[in-house]
């Protein structure tokens, strides 16, 4: 069936010939109406540059590119793609059974990411227009995969929101993932996250074994994903340090899983107060939350590594390690070098990191590329 067309503003059409998927709210835009689910988008001399879906619950994007043009039904198209993503899947060799089987714009599927951890699968809907086609999202995962449990989850923009994920098929009773020789626990349908980032997971793996030496501190540690890895490369000491009661014990659970032979501790306190004494580590990993509230005050990631970026320094064993993460796509890798090494003067930049094999990142969708890390040693 012939789709409607609707002008796009200019910008809008240079953006997406340079890779970008998204519509926002502007005077063209504003003029698509709100029943709209499928239309064309056409520059502004009438050509057109693809198919595109509207969304009218977004608090954002108001539509996001499918494709340059559908040769088939919209669900036939979202099998093809889907088949094609879970394919790439297969074919990497990844030390674990949690990873993405598909990551929204990196494989043409704009908004929408489907995690699996262990049999249990979770349909995340960043765009919610999705839902409409929940039913063929979910036979082609069924077709593909052994499917324990099937979930969906609205992934909200905004944090007063966070809903967890609902079961929309089978039982929850598959509540461990293993990844690189341990295991840790997941939990689904209580909290709006499950326990692990799996997009962080990639990472792990490429990360030189010989940094996890000695004493080792996981700031932010959640529950403790590096710290089990750590532990696993052959730190002697494992300091975890977390805001969260709940996390730190999730931690311990994870620790009790597996038979390690470093010594862990947890510490229940920001990690801006662990960054004021003299005790010092061999590595020190620091993976912040984009923004989190700290003594009642909103901390943005990139203020944090201003203000206590120093402190980081001092705490690190000379010939140590420092690995650091920044969880937003607001802060440019370039920027994020610039704001550490400028400060950073003894320290050497062994290497850099970003989102990699599961969780590919597309070119000119700068949203996507949104987890840096950077790994320096002390000089
Ligand atoms: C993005 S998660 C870290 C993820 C973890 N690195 C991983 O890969 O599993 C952020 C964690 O920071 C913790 N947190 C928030 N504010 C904190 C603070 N001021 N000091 C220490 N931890 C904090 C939260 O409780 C949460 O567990």
């Amino acid at each position: 069936m012939a789709q409607p067309k609707y002008t796009l503003h200019p910008a809008t059409i240079k953006a997406i010939q340079s890779g970008h998927f998204w519509v926002t709210e502007d005077q063209f835009s504003k003029k698509i109406p709100k029943h709209t689910t499928l239309f064309q988008g056409l520059g502004p001399n009438g050509k057109p540059v693809g198919i595109f879906h509207y969304d009218k619950e977004h608090p954002r994007v108001l539509a996001r590119l499918l494709t340059d043009k559908l040769h088939s039904s919209v669900e036939d198209f979202i099998k093809q793609k889907l088949i094609k993503a879970f394919e790439k899947r297969k074919q990497m060799k990844l030390e674990r059974n949690h990873y993405y089987v598909c990551f929204a714009e990196a494989d043409e599927l704009p908004g929408l990411q489907i995690l699996k951890l262990a049999d249990n699968f979770i349909i995340q809907y960043f765009a919610f227009f999705w839902e409409k086609y929940q039913e063929v999202i979910q036979q082609t995962i069924h077709e593909n995969f052994e499917t324990g449990s099937v979930w969906v989850h609205k992934r909200s923009l905004s944090y007063s929101k966070q809903t967890p994920p609902q079961l929309i098929y089978g039982k929850f009773d598959n509540d461990l993932i293993e990844e690189y020789g341990y295991k840790m626990n997941i939990t689904l349908g209580e909290y709006y996250d499950y326990g692990v980032y799996t997009d962080m997971a990639a990472i792990r793996a490429k990360l030189p074994s010989h940094i996890f030496q000695g004493w080792v501190a996981n700031l932010f540690s959640y529950t403790g994903a590096y710290s089990l890895y750590a532990a696993k490369k052959g730190a002697s000491n494992v300091v975890s340090v977390d805001t969260s009661k709940a996390f730190l014990t999730m931690l311990e659970k994870n620790i009790e899983l597996n038979d390690f032979k470093a010594n862990f501790e947890s510490r229940c306190q920001g990690a801006e107060k662990f960054l004021l004494d003299d005790e010092t580590f061999n590595l020190i990993i620091c993976d912040p939350p984009s923004a989190y509230t700290y003594k009642k005050k909103r901390v943005r990631a990139q203020d944090f590594y201003k203000k206590y970026i120093l402190n980081l320094a001092d705490k690190v064993e000379k010939k140590g390690y420092l690995l650091l993460f920044l969880n937003t796509h607001q802060v440019k890798p370039a920027k994020f070098n610039q704001l550490v090494l400028e400060k950073l003067k003894g320290f050497k930049l062994i290497n850099q990191y970003s989102l990699a094999d599961d969780c590919p990142t597309s070119k000119g969708f700068t949203e996507g590329n949104y987890l840096k890390g950077l790994l320096l040693q002390k000089v």
